[in-house]
């Protein structure tokens, strides 16, 4: 039987961090044995904050190489630079005649750029949706593993596809629905810095790249409170962030050992953050060294590359072909 076929990406724009492992790649790993899976490196994608041509290109090497240090086996699953695949843009080009303006200002992806970058607010970044719908069904994916904050634009993808569907009276596209391993909810990976989410826009990321030292200090910098008064008490939102991602990192006893202190006003953040620090240590240390070893292997990075794009090209082409032919393209030569 065909395995189903997954897609998701990540834009080059710095280093992953705790955020894109939990919410991403986390689940990319796990699918990548039953699954007909692609992995993808948005670099299109981050064009929309107009990074430089070194900047470009070092976020490219740097997230290939933390891809492969985390365990995506270039074996198992196709790995590839969006870049690397015209038929993505081709696609793209044509998806954009069936999406409308109304619905794309209305994303909240979009509405939060606008506000971030207000001397930047590009077609780019309003049609965002459209291209990464284009990346998602020109492999026919039935499956997208992302996190929480990608949700509303997936939502956008059900609908291009559906309307591309129902334009040409075909079933060309699966819907592609979103992914989390265990059927759970999708992942939100929060910032320690109060509220929100972990992200690198925001500035509060903790990078897998990142030395033991540096995490130590951005994990000691966590933003508390003064500590419950009353028992039994709720937590406020930063507090109930730092169990969160400790939640997401360390043992299960660990957790409730602190969540009981808590309960019992015992608790010391010092402590806490102590060994959320460690166990983040301990997690990321190895996947650093990987890292850096890949890094230094050019050879084996552009061997990755072009295996990668080889492959997701045999895919796309033969789905633009079928694009092509629906919307009535002939060649006439
Ligand atoms: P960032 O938000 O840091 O710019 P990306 O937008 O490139 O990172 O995200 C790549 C992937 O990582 C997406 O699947 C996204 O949902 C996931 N992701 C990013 N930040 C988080 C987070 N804090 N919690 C859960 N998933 C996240
Ligand atoms: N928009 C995603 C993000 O910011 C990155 C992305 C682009 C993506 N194209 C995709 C994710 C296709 C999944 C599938 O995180």
């Amino acid at each position: 039987m065909n395995k189903p076929t997954v897609v998701s990406g990540i834009r080059p724009t710095g280093y992953l961090h705790l955020g894109n492992y939990f919410g991403a790649v986390q689940n990319f790993l796990r699918m990548q044995e039953n699954y007909n899976c692609y992995f993808f490196i948005a670099d299109i994608h981050s064009l929309t904050t107009h990074p430089t041509p070194e900047n470009l290109q070092s976020g490219v090497r740097q997230v290939l190489a933390e891809y492969l240090a985390c365990g995506i086996d270039p074996e198992k699953s196709t790995i590839f630079i969006q870049s690397d695949v015209p038929e993505i843009t081709e696609l793209y080009t044509f998806l954009n005649m069936n999406a409308y303006l109304g619905e794309l200002e209305r994303t909240t992806s979009f509405k939060d750029k606008a506000r971030q970058q207000p001397e930047n607010v590009n077609a780019g970044l309003l049609t965002y949706p459209v291209l990464m719908a284009a990346d998602i069904i020109i492999h026919k994916a039935h499956f997208v593993p992302v996190g929480k904050d990608q949700e509303q634009n997936l939502e956008m993808t059900r609908k291009f596809a559906k309307r591309f569907n129902r334009m040409y009276k075909s079933d060309v596209f699966p819907i592609p629905k979103p992914f989390t391993f265990d059927g759970a909810d999708l992942v939100k990976v929060p910032g320690l810095d109060g509220s929100g989410k972990m992200g690198k826009s925001e500035g509060n990321a903790i990078n897998l790249y990142d030395d033991p030292k540096d995490i130590r200090k951005k994990v000691m910098r966590a933003v508390t409170d003064a500590g419950p008064t009353e028992k039994n008490s709720e937590k406020p939102e930063p507090v109930q962030n730092l169990f969160n991602l400790m939640k997401i990192v360390s043992d299960p006893a660990v957790v409730q050992q602190f969540d009981e202190a808590y309960v019992k006003c015992e608790i010391r953040y010092g402590d806490m953050k102590k060994q959320l620090a460690e166990d983040i240590v301990s997690f990321t240390a190895p996947i650093r060294e990987r890292i850096v070893e890949i890094l230094a292997d050019d050879a084996y990075l552009a061997k990755v590359a072009k295996m990668g794009s080889e492959k997701a090209r045999e895919s796309a082409v033969a789905t633009l072909k079928e694009v092509k032919d629906l919307i009535g393209f002939r060649k006439l030569f």
